[in-house]
């Protein structure tokens, strides 16, 4: 049997002597979107940012392909296929489209053909990016620059994305455009993906993890995880 493709275990947080994450433990297997919904502060952004090799844990794993990449250094753990597509986005803003592209692409930057290969695959994803390939990323719409940090993430063809919070100042039906290229991307690419509106994004999840005050208090398949009256008034509104 293949091992799971992602999986993080006990994993234990702190900045100084603030816990943030006690003891997480969660798994993303290939061709899933998994995602994790939770209000303010609950940790998710710290999730991301200690598996993307930013933060070092205090103590627990995190295997990817059966091996332990903890502490492993940002750039590593975007060569063995993790990238991560921060909360607030990032871009370069007086770049252009093409050169943020490029800039995703820093850690194969050697492989010209590969390249271009890489460019059609997100120009396929994300049309409107083609459209606009020499626009300077700061004059996009909000919806048009979540794609382009989104494609950006692809572009060294990860195995597992990190996606923190896509939705932040979208509109929901911006959002729901967003989300649904997500069932796209998961053919090629796993996705692990936070979101504190919980709603559109739990109907293109396949599992989802509820996190509260850095710890996982719920789990399941994402329908199950929105039928539950808890979630539902806590995350949902109604
Ligand atoms: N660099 C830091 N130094 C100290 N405390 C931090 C730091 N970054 C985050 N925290 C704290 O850690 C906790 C978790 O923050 P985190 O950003 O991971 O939550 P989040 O779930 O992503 O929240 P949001 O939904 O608002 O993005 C919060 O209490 C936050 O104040
Ligand atoms: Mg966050």
């Amino acid at each position: 049997m293949r091992a799971m493709l992602f999986e993080v275990k006990d994993l234990h947080v702190a900045y100084g002597s603030y816990e943030v994450l006690r003891g997480v433990n969660l798994e993303v297997d290939r061709g899933e979107i998994v995602s994790i919904i939770g209000s303010n502060g609950a940790g998710k952004s710290t999730l991301f940012r200690t598996i993307s090799g930013l933060i070092k844990p205090r103590s627990g794993r995190i295997i990817f392909e059966g091996e332990d990449i903890a502490g492993k250094s940002p750039e590593e753990i975007v060569s063995i296929g993790i990238t991560h597509c921060p909360e607030g986005r990032f871009l370069f803003p007086e770049l252009s489209v093409y050169k943020n592209l490029l800039l995703g692409y820093y850690t194969k930057r050697k492989d010209k053909k590969g390249f271009k290969e890489r460019l059609e695959y997100v120009f396929e994803i994300f049309p409107v990016l083609k459209e606009r390939i020499n626009q300077r990323a700061g004059t996009m719409s909000g919806g048009e620059q979540q794609m382009l940090a989104i494609a950006r993430a692809l572009m060294p063809s990860p195995k597992l994305l990190l996606l923190d919070e896509p939705s932040l100042g979208l509109s929901p039906k911006l959002s729901w455009s967003v989300f649904e290229v997500l069932k796209e991307i998961k053919k090629d690419t796993a996705i692990l993906v936070s979101e504190q509106n919980a709603s559109l994004c739990l109907k293109v999840s396949d599992r989802t993890y509820v996190m509260e005050l850095g710890e996982i208090r719920l789990s399941g398949k994402a329908d199950e995880v929105l039928a539950n009256p808890e979630v539902k008034r806590a995350y949902l509104g109604i």
